[in-house]
């Protein structure tokens, strides 16, 4: 396995997306273990996209505490259906969040943070973990992130089988 990233510089997010998704299939092909495949997929993402915070939350019992993640410290814990994390996982849906100022309940771990987009992540038909990332920019998500992540999280649980 190779262990530096390839990356072209000045091209736009979907092309980067399209540059990065090889490289993440590469790096979970040989490796099962959840928590090195999250470490390394929100390392590529940081690396890539300078997202502000990317990071895992793993279901633990009846909350959901932080995993593997790149950005400033966070909170560690979050209760089912709180804020935009807890809604993810009761939902099983993804959630993109233009203003987490509109948000009601949206748990701020940092003020710099204004836009989200949080993905389920399942074994089977259970959700297991969410994949959350933060932007210090209003409007930063859209269709094309959560398609493209979704691609991600699929390669993700599939390491995981
Ligand atoms: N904003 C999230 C909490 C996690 S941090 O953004 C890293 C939420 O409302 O669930």
């Amino acid at each position: 396995m190779a262990e530096d990233l390839k990356l072209t510089k000045g091209i736009s997010r979907e092309e980067i997306y399209k540059e990065i998704l090889p490289q993440i299939e590469a790096l979970l092909e040989s490796e099962t273990d959840m928590i090195a495949n999250m470490a390394n997929v929100a390392a590529v993402f940081k690396e890539a996209l300078e997202f502000f915070w990317i990071g895992f939350y793993l279901v633990k019992g009846d909350e959901l505490v932080l995993g593997p993640f790149q950005g400033p410290v966070a909170c560690t814990r979050i209760q089912k259906g709180k804020g935009v994390c807890g809604a993810c996982w009761q939902t099983g849906e993804i959630i993109i969040v233009p203003d987490v100022d509109q948000f009601p309940g949206h748990i701020a771990c940092s003020s710099l943070s204004k836009s989200e987009i949080v993905l389920p992540i399942r074994r089977g038909q259970e959700v297991i973990a969410i994949l959350d990332i933060d932007s210090d920019q209003l409007e930063d998500f859209s269709d094309l992130d959560s398609n493209y992540l979704s691609e991600a999280i699929k390669m993700l649980e599939k390491s995981m089988e």
